[in-house]
């Protein structure tokens, strides 16, 4: 289909325009999923000085499971959602006990652990783990809905199900960490909401049904609750 055809061009603009970012330069698991915590609700600008103090204080997942939980919230503060921090924590206790220090590869033992949901377990099993499988976020729906020209309400749990799937059945099994990176990249820099799309500089913007038809301000479609 034509979501398919997505692959080659993304993976190419992706060489060619990924930022450097810090997580970028360790494919540790144990960074990685340091990293897409961090990530999952705050911005990446944010993100970067959180990450590196973080990895200087704690190094190795073990490191962190001995750590006293009121030093793993110090460094946290100023980030938000701390029960992302309480859930970093217990994770990193957890694996110890329960896989000799590992993080789990698979999906499905990703999903089980405290603070990772879906998204999570997509990001981090497709980096550090080269499963592939999707991580769907916002700027991913932006995305999709608009190179398919999909109408359906984003705010509905159906249609994030139904767009997940599309991008399941497109992640290639060779690279597809660097292929869900470079659409949140893509969303992130080029595919910009609120009427901003870069459209001149996209990759795919051939390939794009909202674009072919001078819509891309019409999707996503978000319905208010
Ligand atoms: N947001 C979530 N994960 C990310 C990543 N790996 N790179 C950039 N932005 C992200």
């Amino acid at each position: 289909g034509r979501l398919k055809k997505i692959v080659v061009p993304l993976l190419q603009w992706y060489d060619n325009n990924a930022r450097d970012l810090p997580w970028r330069e360790n494919s540790e698991p144990y960074a990685v999923w340091i990293s897409e915590i961090m990530l999952q609700q705050t911005r990446v600008e944010a993100v970067k000085p959180y990450y590196d103090r973080w990895l200087k204080a704690f190094p190795t997942l073990s490191a962190l499971a001995a750590a006293p939980e009121e030093e793993v919230l110090k460094l946290w503060e100023g980030l938000g959602y701390y029960s992302r921090a309480r859930n970093i924590h217990k994770t990193a206790k957890i694996v110890e006990e329960n896989y000799e220090g590992m993080l789990p590869s698979s999906f499905e033992a990703l999903l089980k652990l405290p603070g990772v949901g879906e998204y999570s377990a997509g990001s981090i099993g497709s980096i550090a783990f080269q499963l592939p499988v999707p991580c769907v976020d916002g700027n991913v729906l932006r995305v999709i809905t608009r190179i398919t020209a999909e109408d359906a309400d984003i705010s509905e749990p159906s249609t994030k199900k139904l767009l997940t799937e599309w991008v399941r059945a497109i992640v290639p099994d060779a690279r597809p960490g660097d292929f869900n990176q470079s659409l949140m990249e893509l969303g992130a820099s080029i595919c910009l909401p609120n009427g901003l799309p870069k459209c001149e500089s996209c990759p795919v913007s051939s390939l794009c049904e909202a674009f072919q038809q001078n819509k891309t301000t019409d999707f996503p479609v978000k319905k208010p609750k």
